[in-house]
């Protein structure tokens, strides 16, 4: 051995070439550490909270609504679980791009900062479009699959004390109206009992003059407008809203977690208490402390290892350890989505409704 280092000491050349071979493999090691945390982290079962039931019928209910989390998973759920519990909050409900991307890693990410978190609070979720496309990909059904396995059904209905709480997908499809038939039988079957929509995208233009409903969504701003919830609340936009439009009461709840990228420094989050009960329906947001995870972060860098390896300077990073990994049978594919831009035309979100994903 020391022959080789006194050798290597002789040869300038020789000693830089194995210099820059020892760093290639050290991050070769990193890239594949993060693709086998990554592959683990896909696989990550979603804690209780997602399935726990909810508050049911009552004489009052306080419902928490968190807005876009995406990269805030670093630093709200720890802070998440004391501001439900000492307020008091009967539920939780995202109202979508709870994730930064729509693949089994990211999920896996926010899942395991959940359970750390501890949070308890039963939780629902409807989807954004972060949620349902993977980067650079506009195949809902991809993030689709992982949204229903950690969280259910794209739409649902939830009868929390004294009001129905009606989720909806207008997240990434574009086909909101089939799921308007099933929306007038749930209220239909609710007659009389006040609602709350929860939706990710605001239906209506709120900056456009006149605010007309958003193109995709004029039937459902007609059936707002027909059988007015107590509140429509979303997400997607990136400030808070509060407008009263042709009688229907839309709030974006903007300030939930981190949709600007990795800045070293954030203002604190906010958490939208609506609180219903024989007086009435106040509303209230509130910001809080951030808490980080240092688990969280980890995980976070391991994804982004894994998700730069379909990028050819990813995948020659960590090429060396990757063919060791598949010597040893242990090698993590490279997972790549057609790349699209734009969101497809109707027709083929239509088609792709009818079509499994595996068949592609
Ligand atoms: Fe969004």
């Amino acid at each position: 051995m020391s022959a080789v280092l006194a050798s290597l000491l002789d040869h300038p050349v020789l000693l830089g070439a194995a210099l820059i071979a020892l760093l290639w493999f050290s991050i070769s090691c990193l890239v594949q550490w993060g693709a086998l945390r990554a592959a683990r982290l896909a696989k990550r079962a979603a804690p209780p909270c997602f399935r726990a039931e909810g508050p049911g019928p009552g004489e009052r209910v306080h419902v928490a609504f968190l807005g876009d989390l995406q990269r805030g998973v670093l630093d709200v759920p720890r802070a998440l679980a004391p501001a439900l519990e000492s307020g008091g909050a009967d539920l939780l409900v995202s109202s979508g791009d709870f994730v930064s991307h729509g693949e089994g890693p990211y999920y896996g990410v926010l899942l395991g900062a959940f359970a750390r978190a501890g949070i308890k609070t039963p939780t629902r979720v409807v989807p954004g479009n972060h949620d349902l496309w993977p980067r650079r990909c506009k195949d809902d059904r991809i993030g689709g699959e992982a949204f229903e396995r950690a969280f259910g059904p794209r739409h649902w209905s939830l009868r929390a004390g004294p009001v129905l709480i009606v989720g909806l997908d207008n997240g990434a499809d574009w086909l909101i109206d089939d799921q308007l038939p099933w929306l007038e039988r749930t209220l239909d079957e609710h007659a009389g009992v006040p609602w709350i929509c929860v939706c990710h995208r605001p239906p209506y233009e709120l900056d456009a003059p006149d605010t007309p409903p958003v193109r995709d969504m004029v039937e459902l701003a007609a059936l707002l407008e027909r059988r007015k919830p107590l509140l429509v609340v979303a997400g997607h936009l990136h400030e808070y809203r509060d407008e009263l439009v042709n009688g229907v009461r839309v709030i974006v709840n903007a300030h939930g977690g981190d949709v600007h990228g990795l800045a070293l420094q954030r203002d604190d989050f906010e958490l939208l208490h609506v609180r219903v009960g024989p007086e009435g329906t106040e509303v209230e947001p509130r910001p809080y402390r951030r808490r980080k995870d240092p688990h969280t972060a980890l995980d976070q860098l391991a994804v982004r290892f894994w998700a730069d390896r379909r990028k050819w300077w990813g995948a020659l990073l960590g090429l060396p350890a990757d063919l060791l990994l598949r010597l040893l049978g242990r090698s993590v594919p490279i997972v790549k989505h057609p790349v699209e831009r734009r969101i497809p035309a109707r027709e083929v979100l239509v088609s792709r409704r009818r079509e499994a994903l595996e068949t592609r």
